[in-house]
């Protein structure tokens, strides 16, 4: 088949089950492996529902500019959807996140402002920094602000995600669980696990050093793309069963796991996605089936210390 674009291509990503990391008396253990998508990330699926659901409504036309904040993997998504629908893209970002992601967000033709960070901290603040530069980038008609924080479109996009994992799994998934940055994922895929028959559990997952959605309290971490330390408007708290807190450590030594035993090559959140699935799945014992993602792609993360650390 060939596709009248790569936007044609994103989603329909293998779901894998782990050969080697889950114990034999653990819960089955299957990882969604979202690098497969155009970006090598899932922020593909988001990006086109939100700038789509901004066409189909009439907020986007052709002429305009699209902005928005990211730490690089929805900013590099959304220039890649950009580029191909032929709109203008800015992206407010920081030296906080990884080199390779700025430069992609570059490749495909955003033009970026950088926020200088606290000694490459993610913190609050620095999101909070970003968030206001873009809505200062977004003065006028000829702007469209994607909003990634509070657009609901996002939901949508990932409602896909949790539709493909039940077509491709041939038995019940007890457990799903997934790290949160806007909550887009948990909530798509939570919202379609949910209306399956499975009654399947849904875990939310955070870095433990910033434990804000079990206890209220933030803190800096380094595991790019989540635990953003503020309410999310898109977290509904009744989509998910139970929160846990990841040691950042313990996912950037699952995140080289993967990739020696089975062959997936990650980021750090998928890491952390992993480590929790691996406890969760302890817990829940043989005969039982854990599913998680793997975010995006190993190769985002070569400058910093993931893979040498
Ligand atoms: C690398 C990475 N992992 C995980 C997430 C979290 O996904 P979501 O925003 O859908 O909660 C993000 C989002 O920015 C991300 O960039």
């Amino acid at each position: 088949m060939i596709a009248q674009s790569t936007l044609e291509t994103i989603g329909s990503t293998p779901l894998v089950k782990l050969q080697k990391m889950a114990p034999s008396d653990s819960a089955e253990i299957y990882v969604k492996v979202e690098s497969f998508n155009p970006t090598g990330s899932y922020k593909d699926r988001m990006a086109l529902a939100m700038v789509e659901g901004a066409e189909e409504r009439g907020d986007l036309r052709p002429g305009m500019t699209v902005v928005e904040y990211s730490g690089g993997s929805t900013g590099s998504a959304l220039a890649f959807v950009c580029a191909v629908k032929g709109y203008r893209c800015k992206i407010v970002s920081s030296d906080a996140f990884a080199q390779e992601k700025l430069d992609t967000m570059r490749a495909f033709g955003a033009e970026l402002e950088i926020v200088p960070s606290d000694n490459g901290k993610i913190t609050a603040e620095l999101i909070k920094e970003m968030i206001r530069r873009t809505e200062v980038l977004d003065a006028d008609d000829r702007t469209f602000f994607t909003d990634q924080l509070n657009n609901r479109d996002i939901i949508r996009g990932f409602e896909k995600l949790g539709s493909e994992i039940l077509q491709q799994i041939d038995k019940p998934i007890d457990l799903f669980c997934g790290a949160v940055g806007t909550a887009g994922m948990l909530m798509g895929v939570s919202k379609v696990l949910r209306q399956s028959e499975d009654r399947t559990r849904i875990i939310a997952l955070e870095p433990a050093s910033s434990p804000f959605l079990s206890t209220g309290k933030k803190g800096a971490h380094r595991v790019e793309g989540i635990g953003l330390g503020f309410e999310l408007p898109l977290l509904d708290k009744n989509c998910y069963d139970e929160v846990r807190g990841i040691e950042e450590e313990e996912g950037r030594k699952t995140a080289r796991r993967m990739a020696r035993d089975e062959g997936i090559f990650a980021g750090t959140s998928s890491g952390l996605n992993m480590a929790g699935a691996l406890q969760l799945a302890r817990e829940l014992g043989e005969g039982k089936t854990v599913v998680t993602v793997a975010v995006d792609s190993g190769l985002k993360y070569l400058a910093g210390n993931l893979y040498t650390g």
